[in-house]
């Protein structure tokens, strides 16, 4: 099976820590140049370090972009940077997001217009820009980081739910218009993934247990029994990203140990 991403460039927002980390990780074993984007540079410096650090074959890239998703004016300064130092881009990783879940009617209007810029406008922009590419050499991937409330949305998931249900949308729409040009779009749904989302949640709680505590506890409501390490959902974002994954597209798949249902 071939999952070299040998001569490839790779955007991943969200880059710098979580899921995104440990996707651009992948990303840079498999050969690829991967761009890590995010908002703080401190974090971004230490994850390019990181990633550095890890074997890869000749070629293989890892480089920091500061920026913002939700400003349209910093993606694209941001995208033109990437071309520039890595080459057109032929994947994109919509990763960056940040849990937010709460009664409806305490969502501001503001709440929602900051919840639908992270995670649909700066994926629906970020696409756009690497989509002219994608279609000119017939290939590319676009792999958008969605929460399993897209398909399940419940009491208090709001505005994340209806955020990632729209992102799912999107995700198909493009796929559709993507499909004749080879260029292949898919959603992974993520569950309770461990990672500073986690962290950020271990933080409010009331302190009661350790962190390594929370984790289990929350982890053993699951089907499997515990939640997922950020290495096993990049495992999944380098199979979309790769050749061997040349036949599937328009797809939500959900990295969630089992906890959703029949959808
Ligand atoms: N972990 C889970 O269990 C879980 C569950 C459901 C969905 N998800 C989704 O999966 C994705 C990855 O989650 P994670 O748990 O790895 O999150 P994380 O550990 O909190 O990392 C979030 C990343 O996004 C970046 N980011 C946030 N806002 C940004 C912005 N406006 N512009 C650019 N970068 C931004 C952060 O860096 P800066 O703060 O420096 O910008 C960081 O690199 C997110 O979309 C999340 O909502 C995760």
């Amino acid at each position: 099976m071939d999952i070299s991403l040998a001569g490839k460039t790779a955007i991943i927002t969200g880059g710098s820590l979580g899921l995104g980390l440990a996707t651009a990780e992948a990303f840079y074993q498999a050969g690829g140049r991967v761009a890590l984007l995010a908002r703080r540079r401190e974090p971004l410096e230490e994850a390019r370090a990181k990633i550095l650090a890890l074997e890869a074959p000749d070629g293989a890239q890892a480089a920091t972009f500061p920026c913002d998703v939700t400003d349209a004016a910093q993606v694209q300064a941001t995208h033109a940077e990437v071309v520039a130092k890595l080459g057109d881009v032929d994947i994109l990783v919509n990763n960056a997001g940040q849990s937010a879940t709460r009664p409806f009617e305490s969502i501001t209007d503001e709440d929602w217009q900051a919840d639908i810029d992270l995670k649909l406008f700066a994926a629906i922009r970020l696409s756009r820009l690497v989509w002219p590419h994608m279609k000119t050499q017939r290939w590319g991937r676009i792999i958008n980081l969605l929460n399993v409330f897209a398909k399940a949305p419940g009491a208090n998931t709001a505005p994340t739910s209806v955020s990632r249900a729209a992102g799912m949308a999107l995700s198909k729409v493009m796929a559709s218009e993507g499909a004749p040009h080879n260029i292949l779009v898919n959603a992974m749904l993520i569950g309770f993934i461990k990672s500073d989302q986690i962290r950020r949640m271990f933080d409010a709680s009331d302190g009661s247990q350790s962190f390594e505590a929370f984790v289990a506890t929350a982890g053993s409501r699951l089907p499997m029994g515990r939640m997922g390490e950020a290495p096993e959902a990049a495992n999944l974002a380098l199979f979309l990203a790769s050749e061997a994954a040349s036949y599937i597209t328009g797809c939500a798949i959900n990295m969630d140990g089992g906890l959703s249902k029949v959808v």
